[in-house]
């Protein structure tokens, strides 16, 4: 396949970037997107230009670091998938792909299309985690969950944090990812001890970061890689107004 890029440049984050076309010949379908980037990277290289910066670090749909809005879906035209997993068979000889990074205020471009998406890992610092003991893993399986709310509570845990809920929501909301965060701990006995301070302090977090509200859209769970609901977003509104309540 031959393939036309379009891809988003930018120097530093006080760049004002642009689109700059590339193009790639000799793509095997069997090509991850990725690889498809490696090979036009090392070309770029080889004739002394700067190759293109994007995160990545699994490649298996795990870490959750890569994440590029292709033809301007977020992780790209294939539902479910991390961008890392998708392969040029989505794509048809001759096709023209625009390439760009996350678009959110809070996750500023550091370079092409890498983002900083540090506001995450301090909506994280701010209230998901627990304190209960919890012993090795033998003592952890000593305390009784019912099997609705262990299923429910890990389903939520399979968010990898990648930020395309953010990218693909008109408002740049973080409220699915904050919304799977609160519901993964909340669920679980020894969540229990910060369900309300956590609901409330990771909600606050996002919006200090500049993240915006939820306006029940669904753009986000539609981009979401790993099918995280929707109603995570009504279970996390209801936990904050109960938390509101407890505090009186
Ligand atoms: S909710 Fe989905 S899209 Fe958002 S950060 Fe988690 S895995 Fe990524
Ligand atoms: S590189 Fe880890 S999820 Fe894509």
């Amino acid at each position: 396949m031959n393939i036309t890029l379009r891809v988003w440049r930018q120097r530093n984050s006080d760049d004002t970037g642009q689109m700059q076309t590339y193009q790639v010949t000799d793509v095997s379908p069997d090509m991850s997107f990725l690889e498809m980037l490696d090979v036009l990277n090392e070309n770029l290289t080889i004739s002394g230009e700067d190759p293109i910066a994007f995160d990545s670090d699994c490649r298996e749909g795990i870490c959750g670091m890569c994440g590029l809005v292709i033809n301007g879906l977020a992780h790209g035209p294939k539902e479910r998938v991390t961008t890392c997993q998708l392969h040029m068979r989505s794509f048809s000889d001759g096709d023209v792909i625009d390439v760009e990074p996350w678009r959110a205020e809070p996750f500023t471009v550091i370079k092409d299309l890498i983002v900083d998406r540090g506001a995450f890992d301090r909506i994280i610092q701010a209230g998901g985690f627990i304190t209960a003991p919890t012993g090795t893993a033998p003592d952890a399986h000593a305390a009784p969950v019912p099997k609705a709310d262990a299923d429910a509570a890990f389903d939520a845990a399979t968010c990898i944090g990648c930020g395309a809920c953010v990218a693909a929501c008109p408002n740049g909301s973080a409220s699915l990812f904050v919304a799977a965060k609160v519901t993964h701990l909340g669920l679980l006995p020894q969540g229990q001890p910060e369900r309300h301070s956590r609901a409330l302090d990771m909600v606050a977090q996002a919006d200090l970061e500049g993240f915006g509200g939820c306006t029940q859209i669904g753009e986000c769970t539609a981009a979401c890689p790993k099918g995280i609901q929707l109603d995570l977003i009504s279970r996390l509104n209801r936990d904050v107004l109960g938390a509101l309540a407890h505090r009186g």
